[in-house]
Formats: C-alpha cells, sequence, structure tokens
C-alpha cells in the first residue's frame, strides 16, 4: 500500500519544530504494512496542502495520511484543503477517530478532520498532536488493507481469480 504522510505545519515547514508527529505517523503506518513513498512538511497553506494530496493522488498512492491543521484556530485550513481535493467522503473514519479522541480529551472534538477518497487514494487527516496520532491510528489500523482492496476493485463488483465474472 504506497502511503505518503503529509505535516501541515508552519513552524515544522520553517525549521522551528521537528516533525515528530509525520515520524511517528510514518512509523505506525509502516508497521500497518504501509510502504511509505513520500513525506513532506508544507505551511497551513491551503493551496500548498491541495498541491500535495493532488500529486499524491495522481502518483497513484493508495493512502495519504495528513497530520495537523485540523482544529479552529483561523490558520486551520487542513479540512477544506481535502474536501476540494477528495470526490466522495468516507466519513467512518473520521467519527470513529472523534469518538476515540473523546475518551481520552473533551478537547477531541476540536478536530474537524475529514476522510475520502480521490481516485484510488484514500486521505485521512490527523491531528497534529503526537498523542493524538498514538490514540487514534490504532482507531484506524485495522481497515487499511481491506479499505484499499476494495478502493481499488474494478467498477461492476469486478474481483477475484476468477476474473470478474462472480455472480453473472
Ligand atoms: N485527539 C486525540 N485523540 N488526542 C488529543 O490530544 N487534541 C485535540 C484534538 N484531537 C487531541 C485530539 C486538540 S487540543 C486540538 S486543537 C485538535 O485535535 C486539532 O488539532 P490540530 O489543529 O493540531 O490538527
Amino acid at each position: 500500500m504506497k502511503t505518503a504522510i503529509l505535516t501541515i505545519s508552519t513552524s515544522v515547514a520553517a525549521g522551528r519544530n521537528e516533525d515528530t508527529s509525520g515520524a511517528l505517523l510514518a512509523e505506525l503506518a509502516g508497521a500497518a504494512g504501509a510502504e511509505i513513498v513520500a513525506r513532506e512538511v508544507v505551511s497551513d497553506d491551503r493551496a500548498a496542502i491541495e498541491a500535495a494530496l493532488r500529486r499524491y493522488v495522481q502518483s497513484g498512492a493508495a493512502l495519504v495520511f495528513s497530520t495537523g491543521g485540523t482544529g479552529l484556530t483561523p490558520d486551520d485550513v487542513t479540512p477544506e484543503a481535502t474536501r476540494a481535493v477528495i470526490e466522495r467522503d468516507a466519513p467512518g473514519f473520521a467519527e470513529a477517530m472523534r469518538a476515540e479522541s473523546t475518551r481520552h480529551t473533551p478537547m477531541g472534538m476540536l478536530s474537524r478532520g475529514v476522510a475520502g477518497t480521490a481516485g484510488g487514494t484514500l486521505i485521512i487527516n490527523f491531528p497534529g498532536n503526537p498523542k493524538a496520532i498514538r490514540e487514534l491510528f490504532p482507531v484506524i489500523a485495522p481497515t487499511l488493507q481491506h479499505a484499499v482492496a476494495t478502493l481499488h476493485r474494478e467498477p461492476g463488483g469486478a474481483r477475484g481469480a476468477d476474473g470478474g465474472h462472480a455472480g453473472h
């Protein structure tokens, strides 16, 4: 599962902070069977986030995990940039993640992260805090293989070794 990790943080992009969250996300994704093909840091800039996401979709990444920029400050534009790129919502990921977050902190409600698909790519927004990534990655990890397999299935229900004629 070719996977891109996108860190969205103006302070990390400026070199003032380390990309702890991106590193952790890459580590956990790798352990879940993802092949990390790209890691990038952009500032809280809607156009830059959109451009990076579109590039990953075009390059054929199966998964894109972003971290940061999901909150309520005026600078937080990750959900808007993601929504501009995705073609279909996959709200179950964000719903399950927010539900889990509120078990750890009421502030979990503040994350506006979204998830959805564009082409053969599933994009999921994580909050920026490494603690949040540690708490939330296990929520989505068990679904990833199946999510990517279904996303890459041929239209019309074609699947499996019979060349896609099951049920015909
Ligand atoms: N979710 C979990 N699981 N754990 C956390 O510590 N922090 C919250 C929230 N979600 C948190 C969490 C806080 S304090 C904020 S402001 C929002 O995520 C948005 O974070 P972001 O703007 O860095 O994306």
